[in-house]
């Protein structure tokens, strides 16, 4: 069974952290990389488990790739599948949004019925308020290439290690 990968190639950060995330896993579980930008709901509902990315853009909002795709999310049943979420955010410039990308896109995912795994601990970073949090935890995986660059491969590799128990 391989797990999407799905990011927009053209989104910079987050393209360049996919990568990172695709060469943490390595062997270990079996990954195909797709473009958010062509993505087709037939290729969505194609794999059982997914990784997104989702960097957060507009204040608080999702990036026009994944905006425009929200429709089509809505109409789907994704029972029985299993979503991580990353995301790139800048706890500087933008604490009142911080990596708010997550939070929609992780409740729509959960909304429509999947399951998401892959939650991370919030205590390392300094912001206001997150719509990625809930119960004390990020939904997903969050990282600041803005403020807390060096903190990222660290951050990858403790999160695909949790990836590991999770995908096959
Ligand atoms: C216009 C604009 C709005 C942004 N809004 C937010 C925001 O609301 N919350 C946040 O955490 N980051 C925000 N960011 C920061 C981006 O998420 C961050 O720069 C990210 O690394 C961009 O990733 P990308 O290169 O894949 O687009 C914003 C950046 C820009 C340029």
């Amino acid at each position: 069974m391989s797990t999407a990968i799905i990011y927009s190639f053209t989104s910079n950060k987050t393209a360049k952290a996919g990568e990172k995330i695709v060469a943490a896993i390595g062997k270990s579980f079996e990954t195909t990389t797709v473009d958010a930008d062509q993505l087709t709901e037939e290729e969505f509902l194609a794999y059982n488990q997914l990784i997104l990315g989702v960097p957060t853009w507009f204040d608080g909002e999702l990036p026009h790739y994944w905006d425009e795709f929200v429709p089509a999310i809505e109409e789907m049943d994704l029972k029985g599948k299993k979503v991580a979420i990353y995301g790139l955010a800048d706890q500087v410039g933008y604490p009142e949004n911080f990596a708010d990308g997550i939070g929609i896109l992780g409740r729509l995912m959960r909304e429509r019925g999947a399951e998401l795994v892959g939650e991370t601990a919030i205590e390392s970073y300094k912001f206001e308020s997150s719509h990625a949090i809930e119960n004390d935890k990020f939904m997903g995986l969050v990282l600041d290439q803005e403020n807390q660059a060096r903190l990222s491969k660290k951050r990858i590799e403790n999160w695909v290690e949790d990836l590991k128990n999770i995908f096959k």
